[in-house]
């Protein structure tokens, strides 16, 4: 353990850098909860510690990835012991362990930074989200997971994700417009060829300090995408007014900040455009105001005794290296029974379960309807580990759906109860699990919705069965929070309605990359699907079996997997097929005799 005066002092340092280098930050850092202020200059202190590693012109560009890769190393070896001799990733350790935080996701940020230490292209503005997601989301989930350690969770409707993305790449291009000169310097112009291509000359004018018409009409246009990513009022509905009153500082000073590049004109060849203090005073002095009384209502909770991992003791964060866990086998089951031999061309990319019965599971014991729910969780472990044996990629399980708020509150709460308990209980810890959730956090207890969060960060990087959770889903619903978010794309001018496809309202679904079912089996005796997947079920197999829920177990699903083998899928054509060419619908059943055609769309 460190000694106190250490930490203080890594503390210290971590807020002098902070206020010193980024005054900005530093004054949104002081709109976070008191107990919340080391934390929030720890992460800055240690994503701006590798940023300078990366950025140092003197040493040349493996050297500097090496260091880099050096500190992310000791990081890891830090968080297992629990202290550093580091005093930023000393801070850091602490911040982690004190706020039982993951700091995983900060790791993979600093990795796409190291990255950076070599020149990056983007053909378009797909290839840049995604690098420029992985540099910033990272950051912001880690401050929202320290918020809702504090007790005050930030979610967002699920059609607002997609506003929050956006606005986040619009601090993203707010930070290459104002950092202009430095990058010049070093990487050249970070954005899509598509977008530069537009603007004949203006990249090499840029890169040699020539202020141009065309380099001038390419920054115009570019301040403009900006400000309206950054635009996105929606996000802060039905929020707490604590993060509230953050997120609408920073968008004030995002916009202030292009507002100074726009002053800035040939300047910002030379130096970074800033706001003014008075700007910055105008902006922060009234949201401190909010802030204090905003905390003032809402008693945050401040973890006791801080937790820190031991060498030998249990690590309380995830593996910060993916690639090097080493995941442990399911439990057999008690019968000693074997997975089947399924080849590849039998075995269905995605099996989506409607997990029914539970209530007449337990009525039929005299038990209360909840009982049953609880009962349903054993088999649900069955068949996740029946899935990890048999190699199935895809899980998604119908655990809660939008009309189920019609039954009894006794009912609901109890489902409710056993499904966080079993969150806390984190049975498929150690197994290659990446868990996530589909559904809408309005209405399900704010802890839960902060624990399916967590898990769904913890989890992330692990690639064996990818199990989704449906719970407050609703297939209607999920397509029409889809076709809200098209019309508001189609109308801030990035979706032109005249090409909007499949694909288009694919990428606004909960999990745009989900594969087509394969297989829908449904347990309980009824045959309908009940407003579960209607998007990704269209061409799916279908399996009815009328066992209740609880009484599941993997047998069942090799079962309704091998005969799933056995079934022709023909997707519109007048004899057996594969699955259509196109990303989505991967699975194919068995092919008949006679090969196969791969219908390309
Ligand atoms: C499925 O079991 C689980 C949920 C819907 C939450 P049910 O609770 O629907 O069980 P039955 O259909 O009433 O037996
Ligand atoms: C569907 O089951 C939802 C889940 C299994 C979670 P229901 O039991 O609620 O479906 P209906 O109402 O019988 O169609
Ligand atoms: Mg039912």
């Amino acid at each position: 353990m460190p000694a106190d005066t250490d930490l203080r002092a890594a503390y210290r340092l971590c807020r002098r850098m902070t206020r010193g280098q980024d005054p900005e930050t530093y004054a949104l850092i002081r709109l976070l909860p008191a107990a919340l202020h080391e934390a929030g200059w720890a992460l800055w202190a240690a994503v701006s510690a590798i940023d300078d590693l990366i950025d140092d012109r003197d040493v040349a560009a493996a050297e500097r990835a090496a260091r880099a890769e050096g500190w992310i190393a000791a990081l890891e070896d830090d968080l297992v012991s629990g202290t550093s001799t580091d005093p930023i990733r000393l801070a850091l350790v602490d911040t982690a362990t004190r706020w039982h935080v993951d700091v995983s996701a900060l790791r993979d940020g600093m990795l796409v930074s190291l990255d950076d230490a070599h020149l990056r292209h983007f053909d378009d503005w797909a290839q840049w989200r995604t690098w420029s997601r992985g540099h910033v989301v990272p950051t912001f989930d880690l401050v929202r997971s320290l918020l809702g350690r504090a007790g005050v969770p930030v979610v967002f409707r699920m059609d607002r994700q997609m506003s929050y993305e956006r606005f986040l790449d619009g601090v993203r291009l707010v930070e290459t417009l104002t950092d202009l000169a430095d990058d010049l310097d070093e990487a050249g112009l970070l954005l899509p060829r598509e977008f530069v291509e537009q603007f004949p000359g203006a990249e090499d004018d840029l890169r040699h300090r020539r202020w141009t018409e065309a380099a001038a009409a390419l920054v115009v246009e570019l301040t403009g995408i900006a400000r309206r990513w950054v635009t996105q009022p929606g996000l802060t509905h039905g929020m707490h007014p604590g993060p509230a009153t953050v997120v609408k500082a920073l968008t004030d000073l995002l916009l202030a900040q292009l507002d100074a590049v726009e002053t800035a004109g040939p300047a910002l060849l030379r130096s970074a455009a800033r706001p003014s203090l008075a700007t910055r005073a105008r902006i922060f002095v009234p949201a401190r105001i909010r802030s204090a009384l905003a905390w003032s209502l809402t008693p945050v909770t401040v973890p006791s005794v801080p937790r820190r991992p031991t060498a030998t003791g249990p690590r309380t964060t995830a593996p910060l290296t993916p690639g090097t866990t080493t995941f442990q086998r399911p439990p057999g089951h008690p019968s000693g029974c074997r997975p089947p031999q399924i080849g590849p061309e039998a075995m269905p990319t995605h099996v989506a379960i409607i997990m029914d019965g539970n209530g007449r599971w337990a009525e039929h014991r005299g038990l209360p309807r909840s009982e049953g729910h609880r009962a349903g969780v054993a088999a649900l472990h069955e068949i996740v580990y029946g899935a990890l044996e048999i190699g199935l990629p895809h899980l998604t399980l119908y655990a809660f759906s939008t009309e189920n708020w019609r039954r009894g509150m006794a009912e609901v709460t109890g489902l409710m109860d056993t499904l966080q308990k079993e969150l806390a209980d984190d049975p498929f810890r150690d197994l290659d699990v990446r868990m996530r959730w589909s559904g809408h956090p309005e209405k399900l207890p704010a802890d839960l919705v902060e624990s399916l969060r967590h898990k769904e960060a913890t989890t992330r990087t692990r690639t064996g069965l990818t199990c989704t959770l449906c719970l407050n889903y609703g297939g209607r619903d999920e397509i029409t929070r889809a076709a809200a978010a098209l019309a508001r794309a189609a109308k801030a001018g990035d979706l032109d309605p005249d090409f909007i496809g499949e694909d288009d309202v694919a990428r606004h679904l909960s999990f745009p990359d989900m594969p087509s079912v394969d297989l829908l089996w449904r347990t309980g005796g009824e045959q309908r699907t009940s407003n579960f997947l209607p998007w990704h079920a269209t061409y799916a197999e279908l399996h009815f079996t009328s066992g209740y829920w609880p009484d599941v177990d993997r047998r069942d699903l090799w079962r309704a997997i091998t005969e799933y083998g056995n079934r022709q899928r023909r997707y519109g054509t007048a004899g057996p097929r594969s699955a259509p060419a196109t990303g989505r619908g991967t699975g194919a059943g068995r092919q008949a005799a006679g090969g196969v055609i791969n219908r390309a769309q």
